[in-house]
């Protein structure tokens, strides 16, 4: 079985990136039997928007250390930066033309984010879910990791793969997303409304993963709640504070009622300092090993291993789909 998954170097990710989306990449790696497992760092993806050029480079540099600082094992899966495989946008151009302008148009990361960029938006922008489905059946990926918003995404990659092999022949391997369904949108601190995103505005509604711990763990403890003062999941009257057990569990590995129980009788207070001191824990175990592999040159050994890997996979795969499609002269 084929799995994989990628995320957009822009900004450091963050807790909702980590429990969404990478934590799983290792519980898949650690986990699953006969799996080859290929993990991106999304670049061409992050240049739909405005993005300054150092900055970008910086970042995907650091995302791609803080894939092994999170525990995804060379030895067992590929790492490597998308642009450095070229058949990612050679395919995703024959797959533009096997998708309409339409489909793109209804998707809502589409129109939340054109709304933003007023009148510069870029068809890149537009034509992004392309080359996400690109990305997913160059190698005939059976499963996605990844977190909620990413559904619609994920739905419309099926729905062009299963259109290119009706007309053209069996040539894609449908793929299936993978979202567990307890993290898979993790809530601003300050906005239990708006998912954790690492372009937010306000810098105390997300934790990153190399935020300073005191920092972090302050943003916890002012982390929004409610006025009702009991620590229950209940998302409908109490979703801030349901955001906070659901961070709660998924990095303890503790069950919700188990939580509820723990903190009955008691107040905000010692759960958001409990909660504070897992998560500053989290993060010191992903910066030690971070800032170990920034010093080392192991980070270019193991993105050259990956490159080369995936491209050998996605050579084969284009030279396949040009012929389907009657490309060239062979
Ligand atoms: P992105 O930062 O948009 O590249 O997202 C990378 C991955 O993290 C995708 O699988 C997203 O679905 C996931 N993700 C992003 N934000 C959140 C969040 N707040 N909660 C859970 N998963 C998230
Ligand atoms: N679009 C995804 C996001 O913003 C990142 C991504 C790009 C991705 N290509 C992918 C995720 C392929 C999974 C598979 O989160």
């Amino acid at each position: 079985m084929r799995i994989i998954s990628g995320i957009q170097p822009t900004n450091v990710p963050t807790l909702g990136n980590y429990i969404g989306a990478m934590k799983n990449f290792v519980k898949i790696q650690n986990e699953f039997e006969d799996v080859d497992l290929l993990v991106f760092v999304a670049d061409l993806h992050s240049i739909t928007v405005e993005r300054d050029r150092a900055e970008l480079k910086k970042n995907i540099k650091t995302l791609a250390a803080l894939y092994l600082a999170i525990g995804l094992d060379p030895a067992k899966c590929h790492l490597f930066i998308q642009s450095e495989v070229p058949e990612h946008t050679e395919l995703s151009y024959v797959l533009e033309c096997n998708a309409y302008i339409g489909e793109m148009e209804r998707m809502i990361q589409f129109k939340e984010k054109s709304a933003k960029e007023g009148a510069s938006v870029r068809t890149g922008l537009l034509t992004y879910p392309i080359l996400m489905a690109a990305d997913i059946l160059l190698y005939d990926a059976d499963k996605v990791p990844v977190g909620e918003d990413q559904k619609q995404h994920l739905e419309i990659t099926k729905v062009i793969a299963e259109r290119f092999n009706n007309k053209y022949g069996d040539t894609f391997t449908i793929p299936e997303p993978y979202i567990l369904k307890s993290g898979a949108r993790i809530m601003s601190l300050q906005d239990p409304l708006k998912k954790m995103s690492k372009s937010d505005p306000n810098q105390k509604g997300y934790i990153t993963l190399l935020d300073n711990i005191d920092e972090a763990k302050n943003k916890i403890r002012r982390a929004v709640t409610d006025s009702i003062g009991v620590v229950k999941y209940d998302q409908e009257n109490q979703p801030a504070v349901t955001n906070l057990i659901n961070i709660y569990s998924n990095l303890t590995g503790e069950s919700i009622e188990s939580i509820e129980k723990k903190y009955e009788g008691l107040g905000y207070k010692e759960f958001k300092e409990d909660l504070a001191n897992i998560v500053g824990d989290e993060l010191t175990k992903i910066q030690t090993k971070y800032n170990e592999i920034i010093k080392s040159d192991i980070l270019n050994k193991v993105l050259d291993e990956g490159r080369d890997y995936a491209h050998y996979l996605a050579v084969k795969k284009i030279r396949k789909v040009h012929k389907r499609v009657g490309l060239g002269r062979e």
